[in-house]
Parts: structure tokens; sequence; C-alpha cells
């Protein structure tokens, strides 16, 4: 598969699973978190699809499009696996992270931390959108949309 098909399964499956959760799935109270903010795209879409809540985005720099620049305190600049810990226990309703490299050794250290990272930061009914497996005992894999490849992106729900 070229980098471009893989590229636009990746950015469909994003959209797919996020309007899939808009339309037909709960989401308790709580905010948005945006792990990997890049240059946007998905922030924008989740600004569109769930703007009546807080969105924070994190990134180790902003690069965005200057239209998208969140308020100050919504872009939290840094290490997530640092800056994230800030948000553990804060009860978020959907945490969508899409910091996936394509370098398995990379990602393997990623890994390491980011499924506890991402359970400690959802509310319990909470949905986690990522782009790397999250195998974590509170979260709980939801059915693959069939649109989407798999293993391409995952959701899950965060039980008790
Ligand atoms: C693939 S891009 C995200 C693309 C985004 N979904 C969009 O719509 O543009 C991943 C982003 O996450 C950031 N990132 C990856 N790992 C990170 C880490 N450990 N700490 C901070 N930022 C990180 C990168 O700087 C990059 O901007």
């Amino acid at each position: 598969m070229s980098r471009l098909d893989s590229f636009i399964n990746r950015m469909t499956a994003q959209r797919d699973i996020l309007n899939h959760i808009r339309d037909a799935l709960s989401l308790p109270d709580g905010a948005v978190l945006e792990v990997g903010l890049g240059n946007g795209r998905t922030y924008s879409h989740l600004r569109e699809n769930f703007g009546d809540r807080r969105i924070v985005v994190f990134d180790r720099q902003f690069a965005a499009h200057k239209t998208l620049a969140p308020e100050p305190e919504d872009f939290i600049e840094g290490e997530i696996r640092e800056t994230g810990q800030g948000f553990v226990g804060k009860g978020a309703a959907l945490v969508h992270s899409d910091i996936g490299t394509g370098y398995p050794e990379k990602d393997a250290i990623t890994l390491q931390w980011l499924p506890d990272m991402v359970a400690g930061m959802l509310t319990e009914g909470g949905i986690a959108v990522s782009g790397l497996p999250l195998s974590h005992p509170q979260l709980e894999e939801l059915p693959r949309l069939p649109n989407v490849e798999e293993g391409r992106y995952f959701y899950y729900r965060k039980t008790v």
C-alpha cells in the first residue's frame, strides 16, 4: 500500500470513528482531549462536532493553522508523557490520540506509558480513540466499523 493510501485510510478511520461516536454512542460529561495536535485537522473536526465541550490539545509545539489556535489554557505544550499527567483523574469524556510514528521500535516505547495515561485521563464510560492499540484492563475495545481496516485505528470504552 502506498504511503498516500495509508495516510488516507488513517484520516478516514479517524473521521468515521469520531462521527460514529457523535451519532451513535453516548458520551459522559467531560472534556475532549486531543493528544497530538499536529497541524490540527482532527482538532478542527473535534471543534465542529464536539464544540460544546472544552477541548484541550497537547503537542511539543504549536504547529497548526493559526485559525485553530486554542485558548492558551487549552494548549498544553511539551512531552505528553509528562504534561498528560496533569489530566489524569480529571474525568475526560473523549480522548483522541494520534501519536503513532509508523516506526515499531518508537511506538513500542510510547506504548509503555500511553495506555495507562489514556485510561487515567478518562472518566468511567468515556471513550478513547487511538491510532496505536491501547491494551489496558479498563479499556474495552469497541466493534470495528466495517469501513475501517483491521488494525488501522482503535476505539475503546472505559469500564470501571
Ligand atoms: C500524527 S501527528 C497528529 C496529527 C493530527 N491528528 C492532525 O490532525 O494533524 C502527531 C503529533 O503528535 C506530536 N507528538 C507525538 N508524540 C508526542 C509526544 N510524546 N509529546 C508531545 N507531542 C507528541 C507530534 O509533534 C505531532 O505534531
